[in-house]
């Protein structure tokens, strides 16, 4: 292992983004140790460690440098982006990559039995929320006046606390909500996990493990959902089957040896094969069907 710059990543320590967040850095290909309640990781074969952490601190660890890239939800790195602005400073993070995981809202939420007509009915009430940074905007924006009331956690419980009368939160499956009799009026902002990096150039060496990493990503979300599918085809209906594979750009006809009236197709879904296709592949006459998972892919 060399010793030259490493690059620290924050990771949430303990939330619905870990383990994807740890799957997608192992898929990349970095080798590390986890021992229980150890906050740092070093990776074993890249000059790469992981600083387990709050998700909520991460974009403020990116932006001051304590770790040069961070996987967190773009709910926490917009609100700390509109704090340090009207802080006036700068938030020196850059989003790099969408990770297409922990899809979630931020949201306001009424409790049952009080009306919401839209953000006017928020006029002159009070709103309870972890964001007040976006929430602020939102309001701003709208021209609405409303008291926020700040709170770290627990946000759902803040109505029937008689803390506030509307919440703003974030939304995943909806159960928190419904568990608390409220009800979800309007989204302020969809979020998902993303990649982001400190936006000051680093080492010429960390650069380029960056660079490095972003494309070890980028591919492994190409074949997140990816299939390659191996099938025989009449000749007679090759381009009615190969019209049915899912999003497949062009695929490869090998000849069969033995078989002039058959021929041998293999392609790369970009997405999902379900059971329905397969079948449709069949009743066009396709055969000898086989569906593979895709490890790797390099554009
Ligand atoms: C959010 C939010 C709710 C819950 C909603 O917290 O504050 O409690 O998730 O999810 P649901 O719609 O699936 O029920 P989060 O897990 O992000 O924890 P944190 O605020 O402590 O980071
Ligand atoms: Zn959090």
């Amino acid at each position: 292992m060399d010793r030259g710059p490493r690059i620290r990543v924050g990771v949430q320590k303990s939330g619905r983004l870990t383990e994807n967040s740890l799957d997608l850095l192992h898929r990349c290909g970095l080798v590390y140790s986890r021992a229980p309640d150890q906050l740092i990781c070093y990776g074993e074969n890249m000059p790469l460690d992981i600083l387990l952490v709050r998700d909520d601190d991460i974009p403020g660890l990116v932006s001051e440098g304590s770790c040069q890239l961070g996987i967190a939800g773009l709910n926490v790195v917009e609100e700390q982006r509109l704090e340090r602005q009207q802080g006036g400073e700068e938030a020196n993070v850059e989003v790099l990559l969408e990770l297409g995981v922990g899809q979630c809202r931020l949201a306001l939420a009424a409790p049952e039995g009080v009306p919401y007509e839209g953000v006017h009915s928020l006029q002159g009430r009070r709103v309870a929320t972890s964001y007040p940074y976006l929430l602020g905007n939102f309001l701003r924006e709208n021209q609405v006046q409303a008291e926020i009331v700040v709170m770290s956690g627990a946000i759902e419980i803040a109505p029937k606390l008689g803390k506030a009368d509307f919440i703003c939160d974030l939304v995943s499956t909806g159960s928190t909500l419904a568990a608390n009799h409220l009800r979800e009026t309007q989204t302020i902002l969809e979020s998902q996990s993303v990649l982001l990096r400190r936006n000051l150039p680093l080492e010429p060496e960390s650069e380029a493990w960056i660079q490095r990493l972003v494309r070890r990503m980028d591919g492994v979300l190409q074949v997140r959902e990816s299939k390659y599918i191996m099938l025989h085809a009449p000749r007679s209906a090759l381009k009615a089957i190969t019209d049915l594979l899912p999003g497949s750009e062009a695929p490869t006809v090998m000849p069969l040896e033995g078989r002039p009236d058959k021929v041998a197709v293999h392609a790369v879904c970009p997405e999902a094969v379900f059971w329905e296709t397969l079948e449709a592949l069949q009743n066009a006459g396709a055969t000898s069907l086989l569906v593979l998972p895709v490890e790797k892919m390099l554009a």
